[in-house]
């Protein structure tokens, strides 16, 4: 059950933090590029809108898997490490930047879209891009953290 708890919690961690690093450092200069406000906001909000069902699937089972190793084979939050504690609360952080990015500026986004307002989409963008950004650099430290913690802090 452990291996197969494990093995979940990662593949959630690469689809998420991978799909950011994606959208950030390789989607967004080519979109910023080559296209102008009207198709880039849309393609955006396309991109979101199929993006985001994983990540609100990746967020429930790293939370899951993430608690139940801890309370069903670690013996609960008295029994981990400290870098699973911070895992945890890392983690938590990001769970709250996707909360914050999903009913704040991209649903001004979808509605700026929709009402063809390239104006405030562009400043929802802006905004979605700034904590995506911050978002993937937590993730990659979470990653490393939560990989490497073990050997380096006992
Ligand atoms: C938010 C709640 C989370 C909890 C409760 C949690 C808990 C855990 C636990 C208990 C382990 C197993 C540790 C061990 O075997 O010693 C683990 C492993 C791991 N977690 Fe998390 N985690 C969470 C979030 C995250 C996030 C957000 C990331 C990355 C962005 C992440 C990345 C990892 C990685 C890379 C491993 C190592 C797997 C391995 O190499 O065996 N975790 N996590």
């Amino acid at each position: 059950m452990m291996g197969f708890a494990v093995l979940l919690h990662v593949m959630a961690v690469v689809i998420w933090v991978g799909g950011m690093f994606f959208a950030y450092v390789v989607l967004r200069p080519v979109a910023a590029g080559q296209l102008e406000p009207p198709a880039r906001l849309t393609l955006w909000a396309g991109v979101f809108g199929r993006f985001f069902p994983w990540v609100w699937a990746c967020v429930g089972v790293v939370l899951a898997t993430g608690l139940w190793m801890i309370f069903a084979v670690f013996g609960g939050m008295g029994g981990v490490g400290l870098y699973v504690h911070a895992m945890f609360g890392l983690g938590l952080l990001m769970m709250l930047i996707f909360f914050h990015v999903f009913f704040a500026p991209y649903g001004r986004l979808k509605r700026a879209v929709a009402a063809q307002d390239w104006q405030a989409g562009g400043k929802a963008l802006a905004q979605i891009r700034m904590l995506v950004g911050i978002n993937t650099l937590i993730g990659l430290l979470t990653i490393a953290v939560g990989a490497a913690g073990r050997y380096l802090v006992p």
